[in-house]
């Protein structure tokens, strides 16, 4: 057995001694590393470069990030502090457009720096590095209310469908649509798990494979083609995937190729859930067509691992995500409560005034 099998639980990001670890995710499962970041700009790099992905992961990253920027900058000038601060938010801000999870989180650490100019850096600093723990603490315990919530509606047995990595390596812990898959199995139920291999950049193939067979949940993989012949031989019974970001009418962001599954489920009259947290959904965007999709290099199409298949010079075209309109959806899993047939009014009322 290797070491990467025998690790117990999954810790994607750690704050150790002023420093933010973040596994490498780009290494796995071949490898389990550590990525030391120090700086906001590492940060940034660790987002834009994939060590750090799913969209809550992110979002806790980016807080890290605020913090750590905040704490080299601590014996400095108020103004100094203010200006390195600043930067820290828009490198930040511009490492990936799609999940607004960066950005919610963003925010909250800006809230929690606060306008208070005056006051000595060192404090500043400090309040912000337990911003950002109190952030990534608070996501961990979203994931366990979520998979509470989804878990009534996963029938013991289910043959579930997933797509991409959605589980502790996408999150603080537990996971979104992997959590519930979790706190269903916890709860005594017979799960298993079919995990789309996710093209280009095999998320379901590296990671969730990989997470699922930490946890000894049965878990089979499936190339992303694989899925609709599988629904019209009756051997899945839901599709469970995450999401990037929810516009206020409850279309859905999330890896590209989801779409493609929540037709097929309708197809198939199977259900198709999404789980997210509440910071996941950005009600000011009307609709899925607002929400900005990252395109991704061309390389990630034309070959894998430093071998190219694709002839020199072919065309590419690489979205990372696709919106899936919310009459596909037949419910979303929030940590408030199971959300069915989400629209903009159900939506709205996750958020009272
Ligand atoms: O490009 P990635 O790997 O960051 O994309 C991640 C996804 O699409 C996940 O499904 C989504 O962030 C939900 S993670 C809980």
């Amino acid at each position: 057995m290797s070491a990467l099998s025998e690790a117990a639980a999954v810790e994607t990001l750690r704050w150790r001694d002023g420093r933010l670890e973040l596994i490498d995710q780009r290494a796995l499962p071949s490898r389990l590393e550590y990525v030391s970041c120090t700086s906001a700009a590492e940060v940034a790099e660790a987002i834009r470069s994939m060590v750090v992905r799913g969209a809550p992961a992110i979002g806790c990253a980016a807080a890290f990030g605020v913090a750590l920027e905040a704490q080299r900058h601590a014996n400095r000038s108020r103004a100094e502090f203010d200006a390195a601060v600043e930067l820290a938010f828009k490198n930040l801000a511009a490492s990936r457009p799609t999940a607004v999870n960066l950005f919610w989180a963003l925010e909250r650490m800006r809230a929690a720096l606060g306008p208070k100019a005056e006051e000595d850096p060192k404090a500043a600093a400090a309040r912000s590095a337990e911003a950002a723990l109190a952030l990534f603490k608070a996501d961990l315990e979203t994931n366990r209310a979520i998979g509470r919530a989804g878990a009534a509606l996963v029938p013991d047995g289910a043959r579930v469908l997933t797509h991409c990595n959605t589980g502790s390596l996408a999150t603080a812990g537990h996971g979104t649509a992997l959590g519930v898959i979790r706190s269903a199995r916890d709860q005594g139920k017979r799960i298993s798990v079919i995990a789309s291999e996710t093209r280009p950049y095999l998320q379901g193939a590296r990671l969730t494979a990989w997470e699922m067979i930490q946890e000894k949940i049965p878990v089979t993989l499936i190339t992303d083609n694989t899925a609709g012949h599988l629904m019209r031989l009756g051997k899945i019974d839901l599709v469970l995937v995450g999401a990037d970001r929810i516009a206020a009418n409850g279309d859905v962001a999330n890896k590209i190729g989801t779409y493609t599954l929540a037709v097929l489920a309708e197809r198939h009259r199977i259900p198709f859930y999404v789980a997210a947290p509440l910071s996941s959904i950005d009600t000011s965007v009307a609709d899925g067509s607002a929400i900005p999709i990252e395109e991704r290099s061309a390389a990630e199409v034309t070959g894998y691992a430093g071998v190219q298949w694709a002839p020199e010079g072919v065309s590419v075209v690489n979205p990372a995500f696709d919106i899936t309109p919310a009459d596909l959806v037949s419910g979303l899993f929030t940590e408030k409560g199971v959300v069915t047939r989400p629209d903009e009014r159900k939506i709205r009322a996750l958020f009272p005034a």
